[in-house]
């Protein structure tokens, strides 16, 4: 509206989780309930994101949601792959995501990962609820597709809810021992100190409209205030990935939360050496679903505004980083921009002593939450980069006095075959693991076995 610059952006949902605990299949879920509800056309896919309309929302959680109770635009949900960390979620400030579902298959418990991402939401300071994922498969399950939890819950035997109850309270008790005192949601008075548990099928829809709910209500009421934006505004984003694409050349996927870009913009982008200035070539959005079979899995857009996730073709982003912010420059100072992307970066980088190990890391976030781990660890570091572990990684480690500091850790990283070969030569060890806390006891465990 060009009337009023200021109006209400979606909030941004990060879904996290162990892996196969049903992250995808839930989003799948929503957008196929979409789909019978005749709404699929108003869900947007985004660059690894969902952005599902509050009339759409509305008429998934049937009368649990009524569009007049809300003024805020909808939900833009971020899919996060177990393999793949979610610390890249960071904006300025924090946490890019305004709210969180954490995703715990009933079956199977806290896994690493659910401990991990505890963990991150904790520092992060990000509201969330969890979604107890899997009821169907309780045995004796009585599927009532998706319909509301309270009505699934009046068609199936005592035998069977008191056997969900128990893993619902398994997960409650999980949550407590991890300092989170929370309940199941439908006894939540507030949100904001306690955590509400919503059981869920991703499979068959229970606890869909619940879900949808509880996460619009969250957000209309905690989180208001922070959506005002000025939609119009030069855009403010964080890079969630870093890809090749055939016919582009490296591309950033983005995550815009303030703003708006336009494809003939000049962008700056946190690199790894100096920030990157550079011209849009093009804004990509995926085909719908029926016209992926085109030429092209992309179509061209002219501007998109917050909350969004975006593909950007540019020149010049080989250097670019996972985590790292964006900034649109429109018609601000150019210099200022730069400044302000340069002071995110400063913000992130870590503290490295004259001696220590040498960490990498496959985002920005991940590094900075790889030093909070190693610092509260009392692990010093040397020297702390995004990227794959490469032969000067090795001949840094290499220089340490210490025996014990002649370590690489690798945070969702590769290691180089050419380094790996170097690292033989030079007696430096190195680990690498996609949880961090593993990582860290696992070098703890090595520390020991030198001490011993
Ligand atoms: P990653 O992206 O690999 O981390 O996994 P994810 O969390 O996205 O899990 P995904 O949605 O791919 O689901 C993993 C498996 O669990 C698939 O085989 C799903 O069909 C199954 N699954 C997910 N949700 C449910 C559910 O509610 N009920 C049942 N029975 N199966 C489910
Ligand atoms: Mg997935």
């Amino acid at each position: 509206d060009t009337h009023d610059p200021t109006s209400l952006r979606t909030p941004i949902v990060a879904v996290l989780g162990h892996v196969d605990h049903g992250k995808t299949s839930l989003l799948d879920k929503i957008r196929g309930s979409a789909v019978i509800e005749g709404e699929a056309g108003a869900i947007t896919q985004h660059i690894g994101a969902t952005a599902v309309p509050l009339d759409v929302v509305s008429s998934i959680a049937g009368e649990l949601v009524d569009p007049d109770d809300f003024d805020l635009p909808g939900l833009l949900f971020i899919d996060t792959p177990g393999h793949h960390s979610f610390t890249t979620l960071r904006s300025r400030g924090g946490a890019l995501a305004d709210i969180a579902i954490l995703v715990v298959d009933v079956n199977d418990g806290f896994q690493p990962q659910t401990l991990e991402a505890l963990d991150i939401l904790r520092r992060s300071e990000t509201p969330f609820i969890v979604a107890a994922n899997k009821i169907d498969t309780v045995p004796g399950w009585n599927e009532n597709e998706n319909s509301p939890i309270n009505d699934t819950y009046e068609s199936q035997s005592d035998r069977v809810t008191s056997r969900l109850d128990e893993k619902l309270y398994e997960i409650i008790g999980n949550l407590s021992d991890e300092g989170f005192s929370a309940d199941l949601y439908w006894r939540v008075q507030n949100f904001q100190r306690n955590v509400g548990v919503v059981p869920v099928s991703a499979m068959t829809g229970e606890g869909v409209p619940d879900l949808l709910a509880v996460m619009m209500g969250l957000s209309q009421r905690y989180m208001k205030e922070e959506m005002e934006i000025d939609v119009a505004g030069p855009g403010v984003g964080t890079v969630l990935e870093v890809k090749e694409e055939k016919g582009f050349g490296k591309t950033i996927d983005i995550v815009l939360y303030d703003g708006t870009i336009r494809a003939d913009d000049t962008i700056v982008v946190g690199g790894q050496n100096d920030p990157i200035v550079t011209e849009v070539r093009a804004l990509l959005q995926p085909r719908p679903l029926a016209e992926i079979r085109t030429e092209s899995r992309f179509e061209k857009v002219d501007e998109v505004s917050a909350a969004a996730g975006i593909k950007v073709a540019a020149p010049e982003l080989g250097d670019a980083m996972a985590g790292a912010p964006v900034r649109v420059v429109r018609d601000r100072d150019l210099d200022d921009v730069i400044d302000e992307v340069e002071a995110e970066l400063a913000d992130i980088a870590v503290d490295t002593e004259e001696q220590g190990v040498v960490v990498k890391a496959d985002t920005l976030g991940s590094l900075e939450a790889m030093a909070d781990a190693l610092e509260d660890a009392e692990v010093p570091i040397v020297r702390a980069e995004v990227g794959d572990v490469a032969p000067r990684d090795v001949s840094v480690a290499s220089t340490a006095e210490d025996p014990k500091q002649q370590v690489i850790l690798g945070f969702n990283v590769d290691v180089l075959s050419d380094a790996d070969r170097r690292a033989g030569v030079d007696d430096v060890t190195i680990f690498t693991d996609e949880v961090i806390y593993q990582l860290i006891e696992e070098y703890e465990e090595y520390v020991e076995e030198i001490e011993r």
